[in-house]
């Protein structure tokens, strides 16, 4: 074991989280002084997959976009591997990526899925010569199970799953450590939901990305994260590991929201116990 301070340097980075939120809250304006997010603090250790559950408007979304800097938060801090996150939009973008529930929203519908690509291959300096783009755009387009043939298709000819795989694809461009899913396979058909959190699992094990995975559905929280916190009314109520918060959780409010889920068929298959 050394101990040359350049070293120790070299380990506390690498032992660093790749994120966390540290008393993290967010007031409207207008709202009347109603507190969107109170006091939330979590940590995403390297290669975590951290799910955030609540019901419709707890402040899920308004924490994950705090996180990725869509939203300055009224108070509280995002670190990231261990810095303070950049305030700069793009140089934040290189380490946290955010992926929505519809990638419409955030598609170009006249720009082809490979010329998007490319531009933020530019955007973030990946590379500049436009054959290794188009390579490297067909590489990211495997990776997320897609056929290079794609490349020509614009997002109207284009299927929800096959939407959501490219919204992946151009999330995972600047090869960011994390990836904020918010409610990302919530608008897919059953079967297109389990593949795309198949995908979801292959990559993080290639890639050691992490997830913070905000979800109002348990059963995906249970399939695709190995902590959870439970939000309520903007604060955190329980937080710890998925299967133990499923299985017995403690605060009444979690009991709840299992409570509100079908009691019959819905723990996925293949899940490790259900809670029920
Ligand atoms: N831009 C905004 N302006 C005002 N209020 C907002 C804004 N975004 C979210 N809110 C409010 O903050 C609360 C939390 O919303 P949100 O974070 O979207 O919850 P969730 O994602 O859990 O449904 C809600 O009461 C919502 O109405
Ligand atoms: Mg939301």
């Amino acid at each position: 074991m050394t101990t040359e301070p350049h070293a120790n340097a070299d380990a506390a980075h690498r032992l660093a989280p790749a994120a966390e939120a540290r008393h993290l809250c967010k007031v409207f304006p207008g709202r009347q002084g109603a507190i969107a997010v109170d006091d939330v603090s979590f940590v995403v250790p390297t290669g975590a997959s951290l799910g955030i559950v609540g019901e419709s408007g707890s402040g899920k979304t308004t924490v994950a976009r705090m996180l990725t800097g869509l939203e300055r938060p009224t108070s509280g801090e995002v670190f990231l591997s261990g810095a303070p996150a950049p305030a700069d939009r793009v140089r934040r973008a290189r380490t946290i990526q955010m992926v929505f529930q519809d990638p419409y929203a955030s598609l170009d519908p006249r720009q082809t899925v490979g010329a998007g690509l490319t531009e933020l291959l530019r955007l973030h300096e990946v590379d500049r010569d436009r054959d290794r783009c188009r390579e490297r755009a067909a590489e990211l387009l495997d990776q997320v199970g897609l056929d290079d043939r794609i490349a020509g298709s614009r997002p109207g000819q284009l299927s929800g799953g096959q939407r959501q795989r490219v919204a992946i694809a151009r999330a995972l461009v600047p090869q960011p450590a994390v990836l904020v899913l918010d409610e990302a396979v919530s608008a897919l058909d059953v079967s297109v939901q389990a593949q795309v959190l198949g995908l979801l699992a292959d990559l993080r094990e290639q890639l050691a990305v992490s997830y913070v995975f905000v979800t109002h559905d348990l059963a995906v929280a249970q399939q695709i994260t190995d902590e959870v916190l439970v939000m309520h009314r903007g604060r955190v109520v329980e937080q710890g590991p998925t299967d133990r918060v499923l299985s017995t959780p403690e605060h009444p409010y979690t009991r709840g929201l299992l409570d509100a889920v079908p009691r019959a068929g819905w723990w996925p298959r293949g899940a490790a116990a259900s809670p029920l």
